[in-house]
């Protein structure tokens, strides 16, 4: 049955992209900035998926990362880089495109029937690299009108591991690769499907294929790895995961193929060396998402939204050995390649420039120069769904003290991935709150499915994000600062979610809200007790291959009548007695809205 759901519904499948820059042509005159590339500006670009901080550069000497922390003293050493949206299509099509989801359309994950795409009008990275008379490749993003990339070597038409986990087989492409047309510019992104969760679709190699390839009987060989197994007692459990043998076996072998990933990033590198690369490209290693843990991928907890990320460039002043604590973007790695390339964002032949939306993130550049003088800078994240079923839409910003998270569907409990439901951690969580046995951990199910509509955390004091202070009155200020700020980024990429829940888009193209859609009682009423009947009919057709995890909290409450009366009363409840921050944020929704009616 894993076997079955896993296939249906694959998932951040983007493994090895390669695309070369042609000779510059002389007739394309706009693109004179073109010449740059003549210069054999190159750049790889290694993305992890659902890599983390396990590593000894980020403090964990445990697990064994030689290549990484190699790299990383060579390079910028980001502290504070975060992801735009915590789950993989999505994250990385705001790489490539360096719009949030929202504003590029891949609202989800892009595999599977479900395949979710990226608007047609959308600047891509390799859109814009092939406009400069860029060859391209394309994956796991779409559609491939978008990311027109022309030379692939992806899971479409390759086994997922052997692209995306057997590091021989991914050195033997990049050498292929880089043998090819050597006095031309290249731009190659390498993304590892690495250490990514596979329970769910090769259970024979183990929750995170740490067997595949391992010599043992069955497992086939990949003759440059050389595994590294870590005992469950010895590995650093983050505070974020419960502290319980199942979770440390779990990381365990996360580990293994974080150190199988580490080796793939020194043979990409060695390749790189070997070819004579090494003095003229930049270097940027960094994951999507955050773990596939609890508070990790799918949540926008720094857990979920936290990336490591070095950049190792070749020019002389450029900062080496180094750690930057600035605020960074995933957004911003548009803006940083554009500006490698010395290639603008926008031409006057392909598109209308109003067309266009502008990016909201910044060249990195200057950054590795001169650590910038800090001024109230913030990220921001958005994210949507999931899987197609979850539809979770938050939105938040991150400023260097405070997170502030909008759950704008905050009375839905919070939906759980297919891989992650299965794994061992969160399996273990489930068995402890049925049994009612022991759970180490800083959270319950119960407060992880139920959240309020807005989290603040004061990341100075409380950088678990353990403590909401959005109710609290000497947090009114920080909080409706913070509120504005997200709105108006929400604004400026155009997020159709602006208004909600309780408003309306009105006009989309000056984003205006109706100032009041509050959910109406009646059809409330109507619209529950017929979901009701259609989800009886579908629970008896489908109770064989369901699993629900929501056993502590809905299921029993939508299966009754009554009890379902008693969910609009609490409802009513919610409308009317909000908490004072509630109450102050209603008014400042109206407050804007009503400026921008004006
Ligand atoms: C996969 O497709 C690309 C073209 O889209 C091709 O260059 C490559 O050789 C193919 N790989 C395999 C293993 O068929
Ligand atoms: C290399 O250059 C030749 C000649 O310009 C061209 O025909 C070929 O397609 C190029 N190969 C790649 C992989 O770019
Ligand atoms: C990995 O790739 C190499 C080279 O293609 C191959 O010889 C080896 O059998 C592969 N390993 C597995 C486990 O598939
Ligand atoms: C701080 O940021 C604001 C807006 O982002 C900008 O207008 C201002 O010039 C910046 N100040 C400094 C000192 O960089
Ligand atoms: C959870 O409980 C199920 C059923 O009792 C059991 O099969 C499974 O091994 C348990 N898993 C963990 C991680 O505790």
């Amino acid at each position: 049955m894993l076997k079955r759901i896993g296939l249906s519904k694959l998932y951040c499948l983007l493994f090895l992209i390669l695309f070369k820059l042609y000779n510059v042509d002389a007739n394309i005159a706009p693109y004179k900035n073109a010449v740059l590339l003549l210069g054999k500006n190159s750049l790889i670009f290694c993305a992890a998926d659902d890599g983390g901080f396990e590593m000894r550069s980020y403090l964990n000497n445990i697990c064994q990362t030689p290549n990484l922390d190699k790299l990383a003293k060579e390079s910028l050493l980001f502290n504070n880089a975060y992801s735009s949206v915590s789950s993989c299509s999505p994250s990385r099509s705001s790489l490539l495109t360096g719009l949030p989801s929202h504003q590029n359309g891949m609202y989800g994950l892009h595999h599977g029937i479900h395949h979710f795409n990226s608007f047609k009008t959308v600047q891509s990275l390799p859109r814009i690299l092939k406009r400069n008379n860029i060859r391209t490749g394309k994956k796991h993003v779409g559609p491939n009108s978008v990311y027109p990339f022309d030379f692939s070597q992806t899971e479409e038409n390759n086994s997922i591991l052997q692209v995306g986990r057997n590091i021989t087989k991914i050195k033997l492409l990049v050498r292929e690769f880089l043998s090819q047309n050597k006095t031309k510019p290249f731009f190659l992104y390498i993304a590892f499907h690495d250490p990514h969760r596979c329970g769910h679709t090769h259970p024979e190699y183990g929750n995170f294929c740490e067997k595949f390839g391992n010599g043992d009987i069955g497992m086939g060989t990949i003759p440059d790895w050389y595994p590294i197994y870590y005992q469950w007692e010895q590995v650093k459990v983050p505070y974020f995961v419960q502290n319980t043998e199942a979770a440390r076996r779990d990381i365990a072998a996360q580990y293994t193929t974080i150190s199988r990933l580490d080796q793939g990033v020194g043979l990409v590198l060695k390749e790189l060396d070997d070819a004579g690369f090494k003095d003229n490209t930049l270097v940027i290693y960094t994951s999507d998402n955050g773990i596939p843990f609890p508070n990790g991928r799918t949540n926008l907890y720094e857990p979920g939204l936290a990336e490591p990320m070095m950049i190792r460039s070749p020019i002389s002043n450029h900062r080496k050995n180094t750690v930057t604590h600035s605020l960074t973007s995933l957004l911003d790695i548009v803006p940083t390649l554009l500006d490698w390339f010395n290639i603008p964002y926008m031409d006057r032949f392909s598109f209308d420039a109003n067309e266009v939306p502008p990016l909201t993130g910044k060249s990195l550049l200057p950054l590795l120069v001169q650590e910038p003088t800090e001024n109230d800078t913030a990220v921001f994240a958005s994210q949507t769904h999931h899987e197609v079923t979850m539809y979770y839409p938050m939105r938040a910003i991150r400023t260097k003290r405070f997170k502030l998270i909008h759950n704008i569907n905050y009375k839905m409990p919070f939906p759980i991935d297919q891989d992650f439901y299965v794994s061992p951690t969160f399996q273990d969580i489930l068995n402890r709150t049925k049994n009612k046995q022991h759970l180490p951990w800083y959270k319950t199910l119960e407060s992880y499915y139920e959240r309020p509509e807005w989290e603040l955390y004061d990341l100075k004091y409380d950088p678990e994000e353990k403590n909401n202070i959005a109710s609290k009155s000497s947090a009114r200020k920080i909080f409706s600062d913070l509120q504005q700020r997200l709105l108006k980024w929400q604004e400026v990429t155009n997020d159709p979610w602006l208004c909600a829940p309780r408003g309306v888009l009105i006009e989309t193209k000056s984003m205006i809200c109706s100032p009041s859609s509050p959910p109406l009682l009646v059809p409330l009423i109507f619209h529950s007790s017929k979901v009701q009947t259609s989800r009886l009919k579908f629970e008896k057709r489908t109770r064989a291959s369901c699993v629900g995890h929501l056993e502590t909290s809905y299921v029993f409450f939508v299966s009754q009548v009554s009890v379902v009366l008693l969910m609009v009363i609490v409802n009513l409840l919610h409308l009317y007695q909000k908490n004072e921050a509630q109450q102050q944020t209603t008014k400042q929704h109206e407050q804007i809205r009503i400026l921008k009616a004006a």
